[in-house]
């Protein structure tokens, strides 16, 4: 099988391991990719959001199966595109992508699907704003109806910055703060059946001890042996399924991987958000433990026949990933600091410790920095303090000048 992945993140970099290692996968194409990437697909360059370049890159390659990592192109509807141009596509329609890119699009359908979510308002007006703002109170809850690379989303006690930020969006949906640990919970679907991964737990505030301004992610861990062992089933059943059955009622059935980020409240399971994709890092981690091929879950998902998929099959190991930022990140990231210390990393820590490139790109013979998450250092242990530990291992070997990463990933959850 010849697969073709779109995106160049660690998230790509870490789809594309798995798909490097199944015996069924014959050539492995990642568009555009990054330095990393290049060392175990070939790079193509495309423009992400173009539906009709990924769809003729895909004819091109003869691919059998696209892969659409990140949101955006999603979003923009790049998976149409390519399933319009005959080639089968993991990743869902512009339409059914709502679910991740309008806020209050998944507000509504997690109302008509009775699915858990905090009570929350849809504000266009200062009026309305405030009339908001003023029924919940504090902590305030303040969420960009659109795409806006985790950075939308301000959770704050002061009113002015939450006002503040309201009125910067044009549509804004204000909620219901929701307190408890948070839980990533990854399926893959067809728009019709739905098989769940397992969890992880993601990092999303920049600093130790869940401080500073919330990021894309600062690194993950699963299993978490802290939560119920029924959870998954749990939210299969209140959460998963009933947003593909709603989905498909509506003519646009989800295919593809959704993501539902929960808070795990005194109430029970409340969503905070569904994203239409693999996430960024938790996909690090989940990946490290599927034993199962990816390709053919992912291509029975395409083809709409996952209800053929024998069941997944999972490493009794944990696995932690610890990213690396660039200095300044999430504000305004330097780029262009030279990374060393990688190969160190593959002769010493490898196989149980690896390196999954976000941003980075290739600079003469040197590698170098190329956006805000710039590495995502993955590890596996028998248990979460031995993953930590080899993650933590290969973290101090990498050197770039002024990177950050947190030192507290994983580290409640290796002593419960
Ligand atoms: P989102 O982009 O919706 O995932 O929000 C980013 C982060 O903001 C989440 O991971 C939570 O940590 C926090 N957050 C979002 N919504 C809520 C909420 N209703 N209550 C508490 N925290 C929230
Ligand atoms: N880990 C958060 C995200 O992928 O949105």
């Amino acid at each position: 099988m010849k697969v073709l992945v779109i995106g160049g993140g660690a998230r790509e970099h870490a789809l594309c391991r798995s798909l490097s290692l199944d015996p069924d996968v014959t050539a492995l194409y990642c568009a555009p990719g990054n330095a990393g990437i290049a060392e175990v697909a070939e790079l193509r360059p495309v423009d992400q959001l173009d539906g009709a370049a990924v769809a003729a890159l895909a004819t091109e390659l003869g691919a059998d199966l696209v892969v659409v990592g990140p949101e955006a192109p999603l979003v923009a509807g790049v998976a149409d595109a390519v399933r319009a141009a005959g080639v089968p596509v993991f990743g869902p329609s512009k339409e059914a992508a709502q679910l991740e890119g309008s806020k209050a699009f998944a507000k509504d359908v997690m109302a008509a699907a009775g699915v858990p979510t905090a009570r929350s308002y849809v504000c266009t007006t200062p009026a309305e704003i405030d009339e908001a703002l003023d029924a919940f109170g504090a902590p305030y809850v303040v969420k960009d109806d659109g795409l806006a690379a985790g950075k939308g989303v301000v959770v704050t006690d002061d009113v002015e910055a939450a006002r503040a930020h309201a009125l910067a969006c044009d549509r804004v949906v204000i909620e219901e703060y929701l307190d408890g640990p948070e839980v990533s919970l990854f399926a893959i679907c067809d728009g019709t059946t739905v098989l769940p991964l397992r969890p992880a737990q993601d990092f999303k505030r920049a600093l130790d001890g869940d401080e500073g301004p919330n990021t894309g992610g600062m690194g993950a861990y699963s299993p978490l042996p802290w939560a119920d062992p029924k959870l998954v089933d749990e939210v299969l059943q209140t959460v998963l399924q009933p947003t593909v059955d709603e989905l498909r009622r509506r003519g646009t059935p989800f295919s593809g991987l959704l993501y539902a980020g929960l808070a795990i409240t005194s109430r029970g399971v409340r969503v905070i958000e569904f994203n239409a994709r693999f996430g960024d890092p938790e996909t690090q981690v989940v990946l490290a433990r599927l034993k199962t091929p990816l390709a053919g879950v992912l291509l029975n998902s395409a083809n709409g026949t996952l209800a053929d998929q024998a069941p997944l099959s999972w490493s009794d190991d944990a696995a932690v990933t610890v990213v690396v930022a660039s200095h300044n990140y999430p504000d305004t990231p330097r780029t262009g600091d030279p990374i060393e210390g990688l190969d160190e990393i593959a002769e010493q820590d490898a196989p149980h410790a690896y390196v999954l490139h976000a941003g980075t790109k290739r600079d003469g013979d040197a590698i170098v920095s190329a956006g805000g998450r710039v590495l995502s250092v993955t590890a596996t242990g028998s248990d979460l303090a031995e993953a930590r530990e080899r993650a933590y291992a290969a973290v101090g070997r990498i050197r770039l000048d002024g990177s950050q990463h947190r030192t507290d990933i994983a580290l409640k959850a290796a002593g419960a």
